[in-house]
């Protein structure tokens, strides 16, 4: 069998031994050189010395990165130190240069800027740390394949060329040579062909599938990424919710050795917009927004700010004073427009003695009939922003941790999974139109409500699954009759015409005693983002995109 260089220990002291890889390093130490020796698994270090005079005028002659093959007898180490710490090392009797490789344009021993990283990415993959990643995630989809196996799941492929189904991107369009004025649309996801394949009798389906989404990449988002997707028939949310935990389980502990308990708990969406301001929580953050406040705020007096975005905290035991200068300049870069810190100072017989300060909104009549309506305690802190309309998500996420930390909310580090349910099946978007927040085959909680005149109200059948502030999977119930579906369409502004030229074959399939189903799909790169503590979706894709959408390897698009 083939070895590699770390496979050796003290054990095999004496052994002949052939290796291949790179070089990583030379040192020349008077009548000695020692070469760090590297391959897929990690570093050895070989030993030459001076009294053969071929093999030390190869080996003078190596370059860093040059390309090897070596032969020698393996000892306890001549002198210790160095990067590869065990401590053995090879003593060089033949070796064989394959290629010799030219001056590097990338540091291999630090970071580099993404720029260069990715337009020398086979270089960089070179490194074993971050080539880790990559047998992490093959491991990772390995295991993934054997849970779904063993739970009866087929695995089945679905067409990479086909029309357009949006899920919220643009698409990516592939021209057809035979029909040079027709094109090919690369799935934003499998949802239309996992459905049918339900239709077909297909009871549990997974598939680890590649999708296409041309939109904005974040940190999190890549335009070519990774889905674990899953479809059933003939069961219910809590059947998926088994499945989807279970994986999650298993994946934590034997990757990451960390048991994390099945019965992840289910947060209500608006509840979580209310509390964190997000529908992706990152529970490892203790700092709630409060709720009733907010609530009240916007009902009442502050009506004129229905559309903005309201929040505000209640800090206990506060004892600083009101000149907040530092969090107020913060919140002025945020979208921030209006704050108001009220410091209660003393409550005597519901008598509040306070203080405030900011750039507000209102006027000391207004901040006495506001405590009257809560009941708030002495030496507490209130802060009421609100931000401007055209806020993200982002400046909220930061918001919150900014607070956390500038209040000395407790952080707990760990994994922190929660079920966001009971999404709006509506929403109006920023071109004004009526969408959908899951997809349009997304089953409304109550079908009747389709024919009543607010669809901004109704609630939908849908789930996602977010871990530590990261939307790692989303899904739903799905709508399995004709007139529930055209019905969804008409809401959704889509004509006869369309309906019928872009989604008349799946209408037609809905037709031919489709079953109950529901399915749901993962992120695969984000999933294994938490597995190795990454930040960033490119360190887990082999060659990713920019944040432009560019491949600085190859150049494309071209
Ligand atoms: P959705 O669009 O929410 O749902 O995607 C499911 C999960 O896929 C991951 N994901 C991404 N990961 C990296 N880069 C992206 N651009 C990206 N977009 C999505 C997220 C997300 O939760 N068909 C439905 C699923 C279903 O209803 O079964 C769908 O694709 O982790």
């Amino acid at each position: 069998m083939r070895k590699y260089c770390n496979d050796f220990s003290i054990d095999d002291i004496n052994k002949v031994v052939k290796l291949y890889g790179w070089v990583s390093n030379i040192r020349i130490l008077k009548c000695l050189i020692f070469i760090i020796l590297k391959d897929s698994t990690g570093y050895i270090q070989i030993l030459v010395k001076k009294n053969n005079n071929k093999l030390w005028n190869l080996s003078l002659s190596l370059s860093i990165e040059s390309c090897i093959g070596i032969k020698g007898i393996i000892k306890k180490k001549y002198i210790k130190g160095n990067k590869n710490n065990k401590d053995i090392e090879i003593v060089l009797s033949s070796i064989k240069i394959f290629n010799y490789s030219k001056s590097l344009p990338l540091d291999m021993f630090s970071c580099n800027s993404n720029l260069v990283k990715y337009k020398y990415r086979y270089l960089d993959l070179r490194k074993p740390e971050i080539l880790n990643i990559f047998k992490n995630k093959s491991d990772i989809k390995f295991f993934i394949h054997k849970f779904f196996n063993k739970f009866g799941f087929l695995d089945i492929e679905t067409p990479f060329l086909s029309k357009s189904f949006p899920e919220g991107a643009n698409d990516y369009i592939v021209q057809s040579r035979i029909y040079s004025n027709k094109f090919y649309s690369l799935p934003q996801s499998p949802q239309i062909f996992k459905q049918l394949l339900m239709i077909s009798g297909i009871n549990k389906y997974y598939q680890i599938v590649k999708c296409f989404r041309d939109e904005d990449l974040r940190i999190d988002r890549q335009s070519e990424f990774t889905q674990i997707d899953i479809e059933l028939s003939f069961f219910n949310f809590n059947d998926i919710r088994f499945f989807v935990e279970k994986l999650i389980c298993d994946l934590w502990l034997n990757f990451k050795k960390i048991n994390i308990s099945l019965n992840f708990p289910l947060l209500d969406y608006n509840d979580s917009i209310d509390l964190y301001g997000t529908d992706k929580p990152d529970l490892r953050n203790s700092l709630k927004f409060n709720k009733n406040i907010s609530i009240f705020l916007k009902k009442g007096i502050l009506s004129e700010f229905k559309l903005c975005f309201i929040k505000s905290i209640i800090i206990d035991n506060y004892f600083g004073d009101l000149n907040l200068n530092f969090l107020f300049d913060y919140l002025k870069k945020k979208n921030v427009y209006c704050y108001l810190c009220i410091r209660i100072i003393s409550k005597i017989n519901g008598i509040y003695n306070y203080k405030f300060n900011g750039k507000y909104f209102c006027d000391n009549d207004w901040v006495l009939n506001f405590l009257k309506k809560f009941d708030i305690k002495s030496n507490s802190l209130i802060l009421i922003f609100i931000l401007k309309k055209e806020y993200s998500e982002k400046d909220i996420i930061d918001i919150r941790n900014f607070l956390s930390d500038y209040f000395n909310f407790k952080r707990k580090s760990g994994f922190f999974p929660v079920w966001i349910v009971n999404f709006p099946m509506f929403f109006i978007d920023k071109n004004k139109n009526i969408s959908t927040h899951h997809h349009p085959f997304t089953k409304p909680f109550n079908e009747n409500d389709l024919y009543k005149s607010n669809y901004l109200d109704i609630i939908s059948s849908s789930y996602d699954l977010v871990i530590n502030g990261y939307e790692i999977g989303s899904g739903s119930k799905r709508i399995n009759n004709f007139n529930i579906q055209k019905k969804v369409f008409d809401i959704l502004n889509i004509s006869k015409s369309i309906q019928i030229k872009k989604y008349g074959f799946f209408l037609e399939a809905l037709k031919y005693g489709t079953p109950p189903h529901l399915g749901i799909a993962l992120g695969l790169d984000r999933i294994v983002m938490l597995l190795n503590n990454i930040l960033d979706i490119k360190s887990v894709i082999a060659f990713p995109k920019t944040s432009s959408g560019i491949c600085l390897l190859t150049e494309a698009p071209d």
